[in-house]
């Protein structure tokens, strides 16, 4: 690619008096969102009305205070939504809508008509002026360009009627990042001043500056932002807002800077829908201000409905890595990082921790409606910390620790076989076929009898179903044996079938509350160099423990 590369040129503003870099984000800015108007228009199948009105709503639970409704002038469904909002009167009192237009008569007087009875709306004015557009789309120069703008104020102000509320005015240079910054200056300048003739509305005009394409870095956006915030003469008669796609992949951070620069005031949309690769993705930049514990202003407490809805809307799928909403984003595959996880949890709760610090989460999954449950999953890269967890908190088994080694290997043999993701069902599974019920079982519990003969000295009546080998038939046998305790005792019984076994470990725990509860126990087993766990469950503690000597001894006389 070396020789196309050439047909590129390198971006060159540079702003020397930037300050930004050493500002800090302290508070959520205005937040307009565009999901209706610039998400809309790069949509293969546009929302219908039913779905503009369903997105509508959704945006004001979100907490969307500025929402551009439509390009009124641009379709009949556009304005029909526009009536409908205010017609029958689907506006908060709270929130005001914005309604976008080019800078040409007839759009305009239809814009206007559009908005009548509207309790308070922004009429959003563009024109392009960056050199390309000049250059080979309107073939006219600086002054021709502002001139399109200044007759779009003119109409503006022309088409006002009393039966107008609350009207603000808001300018895009389209193509902002393609306009020397000069000349947004002077046109944005001259706008401001158009606006301003014979006019009696005071109000702050907002000067919208559009990353239209995404054509430079993050910190060059900045700079441009900066600058036009310092030059420009009346900083306190304006907003700078900003509206960024995501060309380059950077409109987040385009965005993030240019708020330190001077923006007050965001244009975006719901996880990033828009023009070619999206317009900036407002989820993201208000979730990564409450992730540094600035309130966003906006609630992603339940983030997920949220995202059905979009994705319903806009009949377009939201990918599973996309920052905080991907269905992937909480999860852990590899083993470290699940080790890590089920420690930070488990350090957390004993600490009674305020602020979050988990390895590998940036943010609660809890906070926006997210459930832990999914954020351990396991596959070939897993370990057993990951494992430990899931059966933990999905099936409540406290495997010891030298289980979960165990049993990480038994997974992981499985998984490079299958090479998927193992469910946490098939977890449980394989976990049951290898230490509870084996397939190739040669002994099966019966029921058992102990009998004291002192305080600690048992007498065990093992009643089993034994086969030689795994197809034979199996038949009733009684084994007994003596020792210091049930389960000695049974393993004394059990040694007649396969001899000289010794019990390593032992663990149990209770499986479940209330009445129904179960106890689990958990053996470990030698013999020459073979070790192994059994696990057995029953209502008595004892049974369990019987159980789990079977299990473990039916390992070591399979294999
Ligand atoms: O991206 C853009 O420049 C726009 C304008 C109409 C603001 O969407
Ligand atoms: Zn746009």
């Amino acid at each position: 690619m070396s020789n196309q590369s050439k047909k590129y040129m390198f971006a060159p503003f540079f702003y020397k008096e930037r300050t930004w870099p050493n500002k800090v984000m302290k508070q959520a800015p205005k937040w307009c969102s565009v999901d209706l108007r610039d998400g809309n228009q790069a949509l293969v199948n546009p929302m219908t009305m039913q779905k503009k009105l369903k997105l509508f709503k959704c945006l004001i639970d979100v907490g969307f205070k500025e929402i551009e409704v439509g390009f009124p002038a641009a379709a009949s469904v556009e304005y029909e939504f526009v009536r409908t909002l205010i017609d029958d009167k689907l506006i908060p009192d709270d929130v005001t809508i914005q309604v976008l237009t080019q800078a040409r008569e007839e759009l305009i007087a239809k814009t206007m008509r559009s908005i009548i009875g509207a309790p308070r709306a922004i009429v959003h004015l563009y024109n392009s002026t960056s050199i390309a557009q000049r250059e080979q789309v309107f073939n006219t120069d600086k002054e021709g360009v502002k001139n399109i703008a200044l007759d779009g104020v003119h109409w503006i102000k022309q088409h006002l009627t009393k039966e107008h509320k609350n009207i603000i005015f808001e300018y895009s240079p389209e193509s902002f990042t393609g306009t020397e910054i000069e000349f947004s200056i002077e046109i944005c300048e001259a706008v401001l001043a158009e606006w301003r003739k014979d006019n009696a509305n005071k109000e702050k005009v907002i000067f919208n500056l559009p990353a239209t394409v995404e054509l430079f870095g993050p910190q060059q956006y900045a700079d441009l932002i900066e600058c036009f915030a310092k030059k420009f003469s009346k900083p306190d008669e304006i907003i700078i807002s900003v509206h960024t796609h995501n060309d380059r992949g950077t409109g987040v951070a385009a965005s993030e800077l240019a708020m330190l620069a001077g923006a007050k005031r965001v244009e975006g949309t719901l996880f990033g829908n828009g023009e070619r690769t999206g317009n900036v993705d407002i989820v993201s930049l208000a979730l990564n201000l409450f992730m540094h514990g600035i309130d966003p202003k906006l609630n992603f407490g339940d983030i997920k409905s949220t995202a059905a809805i979009v994705e319903e809307c806009t009949e377009l799928p939201i990918h599973c890595r996309h920052p905080y909403i991907g269905e992937l984003v909480f999860t852990a595959f590899s083993g470290s990082h699940q080790d890590a996880i089920k420690k930070g949890f488990a350090y957390r709760q004993r600490q009674g921790k305020q602020l979050w610090d988990l390895p590998y989460l940036a943010i609660d999954p809890s906070d926006i409606g997210r459930t832990y449950k999914a954020i351990i999953r396991i596959n070939s890269q897993s370990g057993k910390g990951g494992l430990a967890y899931v059966m933990e908190k999905e099936f409540g088994y406290l495997l010891p620790k030298r289980l979960q080694q165990e049993f990480s290997k038994v997974v992981q043999r499985y998984s490079e076989t299958t090479m998927k993701e193992v469910s946490s069902r098939s977890v449980r599974d394989i976990f049951e076929k290898t230490y509870i019920q084996q397939e190739k079982a040669l002994i099966q519990y019966i029921k058992m009898k102990p009998k004291y003969l002192d305080e600690h000295h048992v007498e065990m009546a093992l009643s089993l179903k034994y086969k030689e080998q795994v197809d034979a038939e199996p038949k009733e046998i009684l084994l007994e044996g003596e020792g210091n305790g049930p389960v000695d005792a049974a393993q004394k019984a059990l040694q007649k079938l396969c001899d000289s076994f010794e019990v390593l470990d032992y663990y149990e725990h209770t499986l479940s509350q209330g009445s129904d509860a179960k106890a689990i126990a958990y053996i470990e087993v030698k013999r020459a160099e073979q070790r192994h766990f059994g696990v057995g469950i029953d209502e008595n503690i004892t049974v369990a423990s019987v159980k789990a000597l079977i299990s473990a001894v039916n390992f070591l006389l399979t294999s």
